[in-house]
């Protein structure tokens, strides 16, 4: 029995989190396990109602959980860096979940915006380090708000980070099995200390334990270049916190927007945390038109972190039908069919595919 938390969140999160989970219902019918689900109702609106962003117990009690879905953080009411920090960065780094793994894959039939380039130019996985970097809160100001005001922001790097994540990388471009080859994205002609380390530690961990993986490497400008107009070149991409933040977005948008990406923050073996990567679209809020496939892919990716690779393949395979054969677009508004019809199209084609 596996016990999933359900954190809805912020403006559309709700919506689309209710179409994963009616998913992962059609393909527990199907494969047989079991889970059962807590929602808990953290986000923009508590903290508006309460004060309160991440009370003290709630990261204890996900812990009880084998897996998490989050919808969507982010609220127009409450300024930026509350939530986004106290809670999203807070669940990560207190859950230690080091390991933000994101997979750029066009399904067919899905629009992309790169002329000429297909579903079998466009499948690659990026693995963004996920609690150190720039986004370690490492810093701060001196003389804010004076004419001679100090504002610094430093990049964390650890061997033991940097290492961890780096072996997650290999091991996944060994079991992906696609061009064996890992791409490490850096900046090591101008960020010469972090780098330096990211470098080393790639090719001694590399040369050490993955003889069989190739190891490439490419400066962030260069990866973003690529990205458009050779996105056939990548495998697997590992990267730290902010350039793995940025060189996604872009992966979004080349596999078909935020309505199809999804992403998972995960600690192996332990509770990981699955969301769409689009955020809370508030002006969507409400209106049924947003498209859950994103939250869906999501609950696949859930289920694959769990163990239940079946279940995860069939789930991928109907997104995959339900993308080609149903859908008109990928976007909000004009899929062709409300958000909670495409859960059911999903669901219908986990069932009977
Ligand atoms: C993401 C988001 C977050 C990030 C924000 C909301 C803090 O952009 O998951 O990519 O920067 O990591
Ligand atoms: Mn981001």
């Amino acid at each position: 029995m596996y016990k999933i938390a359900i954190l809805p969140g912020d403006g559309t999160g709700p919506e689309v989190t209710a179409e994963g989970v009616k998913v992962l219902e059609a393909a527990a019918a199907k494969f047989g396990f079991k889970y059962e689900t807590e929602h808990f109702d953290l986000g923009g609106d508590r903290y508006l109602a309460t004060g309160e962003v991440l009370p003290e117990t709630a990261v204890d009690d996900f812990r009880a959980f084998d897996a998490i879905l989050l919808g969507a953080i982010g609220h127009p009411d409450v300024k930026p860096g509350i939530l986004e920090k106290g809670l999203l960065l807070q669940l990560r780094f207190e859950l230690d979940l080091y390991i933000n793994l994101r997979p750029v894959k066009l399904y067919p039939g899905v629009e992309t915006p790169l002329a000429g380039k297909g579903p079998e130019d466009i499948d690659f996985v990026v693995v963004r380090e996920n609690t150190e970097g720039l986004y370690a809160g490492a810093g701060g100001l001196l003389r804010k708000g004076t004419p001679h005001e100090v504002a610094v922001q430093e990049s964390v790097n650890t061997r033991m980070g940097v290492e961890r994540c780096l072996r997650y990388a290999f091991d996944l471009a060994r079991k992906r099995n696609k061009d064996n080859t890992l791409t490490l994205c850096g900046k090591t002609n101008v960020l010469t200390y972090a780098f330096d380390l990211w470098e080393r530690a790639f090719h001694e961990v590399g040369a050490a334990d993955y003889e069989d993986i190739k190891r490439d490497y490419a400066h962030v400008d260069a990866t973003c270049m690529w990205m458009v107009k050779n996105p056939e070149w990548f495998d697997v991409i590992v990267t730290d916190n902010l350039f793995g933040d940025i060189i996604t977005d872009l992966g979004a948008m080349i596999q078909g927007g935020m309505g199809i990406a999804a992403g998972g923050n995960i600690h192996p073996g332990q509770t990981s945390m699955f969301e769409p990567i689009g955020g809370s679209a508030p002006k969507y809020t409400g209106q049924g038109v947003i498209n859950p496939m994103a939250a869906i892919a999501a609950a696949q990716m859930l289920l694959a972190e769990l163990g239940e690779a079946d279940a995860a393949a069939q789930i991928d395979k109907a997104i995959a039908y339900v993308a080609a054969e149903k859908l008109k677009s990928m976007n909000a508004g004009r899929m062709g069919y409300s958000t909670s019809e495409v859960g059911d199209l999903v669901a219908d084609a986990v069932a009977t595919l």
